[in-house]
């Protein structure tokens, strides 16, 4: 899948990098190109791109998303952004308006991007609790978040957007408590 990866930091560069040697074509976009080798301007990264992860600064990511509402509209959007500054940690409300017809998916935000780098804590593989519209693009955010080593668990649509963050709260204060290695798994008969 060709996918841009908007952000190179702890996040950006981490899951890209999964996906990547996984097999897809990475596009990194950054406001500064020159600071990774291959990335792109934001505009190139998302030409062409089927899906794209948002992993900036919590508090940039509606000014990105309303810069490039066009490039954007239409595709496949993961939000793993948190704004730990403000009420919420999501910008769900104000994205879905800027980019209505994007396939708007959040993902990849309740875990310290430590854990995501090695997803298998005790020999078992850590789930990732995600939330975003049923359908043929959830498939492929399942694939991607699989390819990453990931366990993914779909929480519901655009409903449980506040859900997928009450995990990333949990997981949040467990850290300060246990450190960072720690993660949830959904276990069923
Ligand atoms: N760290 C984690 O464990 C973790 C886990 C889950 C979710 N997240 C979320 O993921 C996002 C990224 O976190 P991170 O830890 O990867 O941060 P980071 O290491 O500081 O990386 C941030 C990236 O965003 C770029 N950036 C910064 N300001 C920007 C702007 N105004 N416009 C466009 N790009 C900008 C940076 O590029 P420059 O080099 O140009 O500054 C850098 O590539 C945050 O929203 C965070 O809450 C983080």
């Amino acid at each position: 899948m060709r996918v841009a990866v908007i952000g190179a930091g702890n996040i950006g560069g981490t899951i890209g990098g999964m996906w990547e040697k996984a097999g897809h074509e990475v596009a990194y976009g950054l406001r500064d190109p020159s600071k990774k080798k291959g990335a792109k301007s934001m505009a190139d990264s998302l030409s062409g791109a089927e899906a794209v992860l948002l992993a900036v600064p919590g508090g940039e990511v509606v000014n990105f998303v309303r810069d490039r509402a066009k490039d954007l509209d239409g595709k496949i959007v993961i939000d793993a952004t948190n704004d730990f500054q403000a009420t919420s940690f999501n910008s769900w409300d104000e994205l879905s308006t800027l980019v209505p017809k994007a396939h708007l998916y959040r993902a990849f935000n309740s875990l310290g991007w430590d854990v995501i780098a090695n997803p298998v804590m005790g020999g078992t593989q850590v789930d990732l609790f995600y939330a975003g519209p049923d359908g043929t693009t959830k498939s492929a955010v399942e694939q991607l978040i699989s390819d990453v080593g990931l366990r993914p668990i779909w929480v519901g649509g655009a409903d449980q957007v506040g859900t997928v963050d009450g995990v990333l709260r949990l997981w949040y204060t467990l850290a300060g408590l246990r450190g960072r290695r720690i993660a949830f798994k959904l276990i069923s008969d």
